[in-house]
């Protein structure tokens, strides 16, 4: 110790601390050069835990690799174990929540708000963009203090710019306008920058997600943006094979669906009165699909539903758009959720929000939540090439086991968790979110980096 009495670094410290002192105070020498020392060693300890702690992190095989380089090939994290208990335990408000610190930008008006002048934009089947967003503003989650957030929410809303000609969303912007967002946040704030964008989150809602293209040959050939490869992106895309449009970090989230609606048509027809509809779909059924670029809208799929039960006295199958359709699923036992261009579809969340047992015809589909949503006890899943099938195929599980999947279904607490309401509740679907953030704590850089006074100080 009496070596390190005046050590060489000690001037520049006591001119840096001179600067800090009025002119008449005299500055404690000793004292100084005590609290230099002291503070090397902290710095030397908490790197020491630092780099500990990040060797077993990266050592242990059941863990994601948490250096940047390797992230984007984890794809589907999802795998993590979950715990069921999550939706069971209502003891505490927040639960497994109360841990997670969410900071949410705010960023100018163009890159979300000022998109809202049109009224579709929070309600359409994109609007998660919106819902998460709003739904985190008010949310216990939400931090003031970015130093102490775990997250980083941006959020940009893309899919508002509705086409004059279709109605349909062009997000030929997106690209620009997020990657606007993130250079304004790295140049404001320094969060950006120290984890390379790691621990922030995005939406991306559209059909196949962060690669913003509604085709996939041209969604992969886009690919996701090099400026949100190391971030975690909550998109509705999801396939259970490796697929360029969900090599990120992402949580698989349903597509919005009003609970507001939902919840007025229940009381009309409530999930467990009667169901007079047998087997149900309504929308896009092309009886001569177009070849585009050598894709068939829905791989054909819904042709070769509309060709064989069309006609049918136990399936009512519907071409034309009907903003009523609602009432219609409430009143169907079997609600038919075959794919379009992307795998997913709206029909998913409002048959399980409305009760009715969804058959899900989108073969290697990942569905939202998988590990809270018991995916397999609440739907039917009949593979594409057996689309001919579906009449013998419903008609056993009516014979066997469908009031066991209706109860399994009808659990409010399942028919809750697809849902992103106004103001986050209970086991909703920000909820939802947020616990599979939770799950991707090791990206924190606050968790990653074990020291609070390191960040601060640097
Ligand atoms: C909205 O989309 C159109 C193409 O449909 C495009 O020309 C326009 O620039 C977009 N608007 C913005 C603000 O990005
Ligand atoms: C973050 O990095 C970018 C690019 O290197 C730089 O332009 C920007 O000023 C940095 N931001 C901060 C807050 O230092
Ligand atoms: C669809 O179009 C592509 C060219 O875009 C062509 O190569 C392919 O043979 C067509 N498929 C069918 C079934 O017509
Ligand atoms: C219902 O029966 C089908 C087979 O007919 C089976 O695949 C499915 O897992 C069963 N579902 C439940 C919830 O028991």
């Amino acid at each position: 110790m009496s070596e390190q009495k005046k050590p060489p670094k000690s001037r520049v410290f006591f001119v840096g601390m001179k600067l800090l002192h009025k002119p008449g105070n005299k500055p404690p020498q000793e004292k100084n050069s005590f609290f230099h020392t002291y503070y090397k060693w902290l710095l030397w300890l908490s790197l020491s835990l630092y780099f500990f702690t990040s060797y077993l992190i990266t050592s242990n095989p059941n863990t994601t690799p948490t250096s940047p380089d390797t992230s984007s090939h984890v794809s589907n994290s999802e795998s993590h174990a979950v715990p069921r208990a999550l939706m069971d335990s209502e003891t505490n408000s927040l639960g497994v929540l109360k841990n997670l610190k969410m900071f949410v930008y705010e960023l100018p008006p163009k890159y979300n708000t000022h998109w809202l002048a049109n009224k579709r934009c929070g309600n359409h089947l994109f609007a998660s963009e919106v819902a998460i967003h709003r739904a985190l503003l008010t949310s216990e989650v939400r931090s003031f203090h970015p130093y102490e957030a775990d997250f980083f929410f941006v959020p940009v809303y893309v899919s508002c710019n509705f086409s004059a000609v279709n109605g349909f969303p062009a997000i030929g912007h997106a690209r620009s306008l997020i990657s606007s967002a993130v250079n304004l946040v790295s140049m404001e704030y320094p969060f950006w920058n120290r984890s390379k964008g790691r621990d922030h989150v995005f939406v991306a809602s559209h059909d196949f997600g962060a690669c913003f293209h509604s085709l996939e040959d041209a969604a992969i050939a886009d690919g996701i943006p090099q400026i949100l490869k190391n971030s975690i992106v909550l998109q509705t895309f999801g396939v259970v094979h490796r697929h360029p449009c969900q090599d990120v970090e992402n949580v698989v989230i349903p597509p919005y669906v009003s609970p507001e609606s939902v919840r007025s048509t229940l009381e009309n027809f409530p999930v467990n009165g009667p169901r007079e509809i047998w087997a149900f779909f309504r929308g896009k059924m092309e009886l001569h699909p177009k070849n585009i670029s050598g894709r068939f809208y829905s791989k054909r799929v819904r042709t070769d539903i509309y060709r064989k039960f069309n006609g049918d006295r136990r399936f009512y199958l519907q071409r034309h758009r009907f903003s009523g359709y609602q009432l219609e699923i409430a009143r169907s036992v079997f609600c038919l959720c075959p794919l379009g261009w992307a795998p997913w579809s709206p029909r998913l969340v409002e048959s399980v929000a409305l009760g009715c047992v969804p058959v899900i015809i989108a073969d290697g589909i990942q569905l939202p939540f998988s590990s809270t949503v018991r995916w397999s006890k609440i739907s039917l899943t009949v593979a594409e090439r057996d689309v001919g099938k579906l009449g013998k195929i419903l008609e056993r599980v009516a014979a066997t086991n469908l009031s066991d999947i209706q109860r399994n279904l009808w659990d409010p607490r399942t028919r809750r968790a697809l849902l992103f309401n106004e103001e986050m509740e209970y086991g909703d679907a920000t909820w939802q979110v947020l616990v599979s953030l939770s799950e991707k704590l090791h990206r924190s850089y606050r968790t990653f980096s074990g020291s609070d006074e390191l960040q601060s100080d640097t």
